[in-house]
């Protein structure tokens, strides 16, 4: 893992060349699908382009219907879109995290190519989970990414050849890799991260993969398509909140239900993020429950929670030593 890593975007010279990128060679692929894949998946037409550098997903978005706001942690990024697309709305988040956003409001947050610049495990976890705290009930995530495959592949847009230390690198570790369709020759740093990093990161932020899409080049497409056709140099994930099924068993009061529908809004919210919270952490933690207005409202205060390994149960004491166990599956 890289926490020295430092998100080479945030350059006046790599700024300018990607104000100039639109869908050439690879790229085209990265788009091709977006509209369909969107349109199977996402209802309403407010979304956040998170990362959205020099404008290109967000005009992309604006084109498919969509009122866009961009975000991105590059004042040099920021700029170019904003001269491209003076009307456009484009953000700053200068800690490169979510503070600031406003939350529950987006049916899509699309993010392009974001997190291929986003260090650690930790990093990814909590942007994922704030990210979903930015959704409307219904929203969704699409998360654009470089397949580990890009880095030790030749493409139309991209070449990989001088770096063959890629090879040799796992998950989280820095990969470079050149870009062909820009005058700006210097490699650019990624981090490279497998499926089942990707995998594990949702699982810790409480969302959940309902598609993922590897786009190959067709024959007969305006590309001359290299590995393409073969092996997807990106990957497309569509995500929505983990449905987690939860049983709290209380004082010989058992309530069950998934939290993102009969017991959200009913006073378990609170709750909800504790646990949550207690299982993405791994760790045994206490928390405090203040209020609920159904089986939980008793004064409870949980004193204590226990984490069973690999069962994500949690064993919680109240302050009136009753026992109970929070199962979240
Ligand atoms: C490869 S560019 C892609 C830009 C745009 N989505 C597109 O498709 O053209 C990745 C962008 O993610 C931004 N980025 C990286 N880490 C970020 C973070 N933690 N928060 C916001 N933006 C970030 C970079 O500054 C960069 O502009």
């Amino acid at each position: 893992m890289n926490a020295g890593f430092s998100n080479v975007y945030d350059d006046e010279a790599r700024s300018l060349a990607y104000a100039t990128l639109e869908f050439p060679g690879s790229y085209f692929l990265a788009f091709r699908d977006l509209p369909s894949i969107i349109g199977e998946h996402v209802l309403g037409t407010k979304a956040l382009d998170f990362g959205c550098g020099a404008g290109r997903s967000t005009r992309f978005l604006r084109g498919l219907g969509f009122e866009v706001v961009g975000v991105d942690i590059s004042e040099p990024m920021l700029a170019r879109a904003r001269e491209r697309d003076p009307a456009g709305d484009y953000r700053l988040l200068p800690a490169g995290d979510v503070a600031g956003v406003e939350g529950s409001a987006y049916d899509l947050v699309l993010s392009a190519f974001t997190f291929d610049n986003v260090p650690t495990m930790e990093k990814k976890v909590t942007l994922f989970r704030d990210l979903k705290g930015l959704l409307k009930p219904r929203g969704r995530i699409v998360n654009l990414v470089s397949s580990p495959e890009i880095y030790v592949h030749e493409w139309a847009s991209f070449s990989t050849k001088d770096f063959p230390e890629n090879r040799a690198a796992r998950c989280g570790d820095e990969v470079l890799i050149l870009m062909l369709d820009v005058e700006d020759q210097r490699p650019v740093e990624d981090i490279v991260w497998t499926d089942e990093g990707y995998r594990e990161v949702y699982h810790r932020a409480g969302v959940r993969p309902e598609g993922i899409y590897r786009p190959l080049g067709k024959q007969g497409e305006p590309c001359a398509w290299v590995n393409e056709t073969r092996i997807a140099p990106w990957v497309i994930y569509v995500l929505g909140p983990a449905e987690q099924t939860v049983d709290i068993e209380f004082c010989g009061e058992r309530k069950r239900g998934r939290w993102n529908d009969r017991l959200a809004g009913r006073g378990y919210e609170k709750v909800r993020t504790e646990l949550l919270d207690v299982v993405a952490r791994d760790t045994p933690m206490p928390i405090g429950i203040e209020h609920g207005r159904d089986g939980l409202d008793r004064g409870l205060l949980v004193l204590e929670c226990r984490l069973v390994p690999n069962h994500h149960v949690l064993a919680v004491r109240s302050a009136g030593k009753r026992r109970g166990i929070c199962r979240a599956h």
